[in-house]
């Protein structure tokens, strides 16, 4: 495995010498943000030796090394998902990759549904905690002693150091932010209203099929995670509508620019530390 992840740090290293400090996971919908970057290389998954491409619609698949506002960043334009067939090791390589590469921090977001019934669609919501529904832990198996303990902490996976930072950014944009626990299922079907009730009583805010596997690889090697989700829809059978992917991708496209400002305030903060 470390082979495997350094293999792939020193082809990207072969494209582009910038040292990240932080890292950035875009979910669906929400690749934008690469347009405010200063690009010094840009590299389809597919070619980054290891890493699997996406199939989703809505996920670009690149890595994207660059400078926003002229800070040095690393950026996943869209990832891959446990649900596309993809093993958990697939799953979180390149979360692992950036993290080889040497960044003190990793930025996560997604298109989630709302399961508190206080959101509406296009809030965008801090992850303060998450559930791992997915039916497994994406570190079974041998632990790789070099990126982390065996038995990981997760008390603090998303600090609130970070998030009260990303509140202060989100106020001076004038942007109001939620803050909830994001709760993870394998997918690839969206949820039965009898489970979005149960997980309302269980404690959820947001449901999502993604960012739980690449946050437990950050926090198995340390790094610490600022989680945004956008909330793309109300989670199902809280409104008399069916869901579909495409109400998701409507919903991202209408709230980029203000989730697009967010994140690049919240890399500007991190400034070249
Ligand atoms: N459920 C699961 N994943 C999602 C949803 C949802 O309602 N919306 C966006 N991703």
């Amino acid at each position: 495995m470390l082979e495997a992840l350094d293999t792939a740090v020193s082809y990207i290293r072969s494209k582009s010498s910038l040292a990240p400090q932080t890292g950035v996971i875009l979910g669906s919908g929400l690749g934008n943000v690469v347009d405010a970057v200063e690009t010094d290389a840009s590299i389809p998954y597919g070619e980054i030796p290891g890493a699997r491409a996406s199939t989703v619609l809505g996920h670009q698949g690149r890595l994207i090394l660059g400078r926003a506002n002229g800070v040095p960043v690393a950026i996943m334009q869209g990832r891959v998902h446990f649900y596309e067939g993809y093993e958990m090791g697939e799953v979180m390589f390149l979360a692992r990759v950036l993290g080889r590469l040497g960044i003190k921090r990793l930025v996560v977001t997604n298109a989630a549904g709302g399961i508190n019934t206080s959101y509406v669609p296009g809030d965008l919501m801090l992850i303060s905690d998450h559930i791992n529904f997915m039916g497994v832990n994406p570190l079974r198996g041998p632990n790789v002693d070099d990126l982390g303990v065996r038995f990981p902490d997760m008390s603090e996976a998303y600090p609130e150091s970070l998030r009260n930072m990303a509140k202060e950014v989100a106020a001076g944009l004038g942007l109001s932010l939620k803050e909830g626990v994001y709760l993870a299922l394998s997918g690839p079907t969206y949820e039965t209203p009898a489970e979005i009730r149960a997980f309302r009583v269980l404690g959820a805010d947001a449901v999502g099929m993604s960012t739980v596997p690449e946050v437990i690889a950050a926090s198995h090697m340390q790094i610490p995670v600022l989680g945004i989700s956008c909330i793309t829809n109300m989670a199902a059978g809280i409104l008399k509508q069916k869901l579909t992917h495409q109400e998701v991708m409507d919903t991202t496209a209408r709230v980029q620019q203000q989730f697009t400002a967010l994140v690049l305030g919240i890399l500007a903060r991190f400034g070249a530390s």
